[in-house]
């Protein structure tokens, strides 16, 4: 951790930085799994899911710059390379063979859900820690996240 000015005790904003790389490391997997799917997504719905899986990737970019220069006003050090979110990511690994639109709405509402879950937790956790400013950043990750899942999981409802 890096000196600095910042009041919050040195354990807390040690603890509260690892929350946010990991929750980081989470959120830049999901981006690249949408954009994976933006890519590759097949089927008649090609250029909705086109459009919609890339406008979801733009709405998380504020959120990933938000949450590392959290950690770096902490003295912490945002791990954003591709080695370290391939290390630190808890979701599940995104398929590289499967390109039916639904099939792909279907394993990015799992992973929006899972991590939706984790940032929920995130934002108790960080308060707890003292950290509110932390805490205001999931809670607003955490409602693009409801948001976006909302819209992936309105393409699998029938009727
Ligand atoms: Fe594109």
């Amino acid at each position: 951790m890096h000196k600095t000015r910042n009041d919050i005790a040195a354990n807390a904003r040690k603890s509260v930085s690892a929350l946010l790389n990991a929750r980081l490391a989470d959120l830049i997997d999901l981006q690249l799994a949408l954009k994976h799917a933006h890519w590759n997504v097949k089927g008649p719905n090609f250029i909705a899911l086109h459009e919609m899986f890339d406008a979801m990737t733009d709405s998380y970019d504020a959120h990933v710059d938000d949450m590392a220069e959290r950690i770096t006003a902490l003295g912490g050090t945002a791990m954003g390379s591709v080695q370290a979110v391939e290390k630190a990511t808890s979701l599940a690994p995104f398929p590289a063979d499967v390109f039916d639109g639904m099939k792909l709405v279907e394993a990015l509402a799992e992973r929006t859900a899972a991590l939706a879950k984790s940032v929920r937790k995130g934002i108790d956790e960080t308060a707890e820690m003292g950290d509110a400013d932390a805490a205001d950043i999931l809670t607003a990750l955490s409602r693009q996240l409801d948001k976006n899942l909302w819209f992936l999981e309105a393409h699998l409802q029938k009727g």
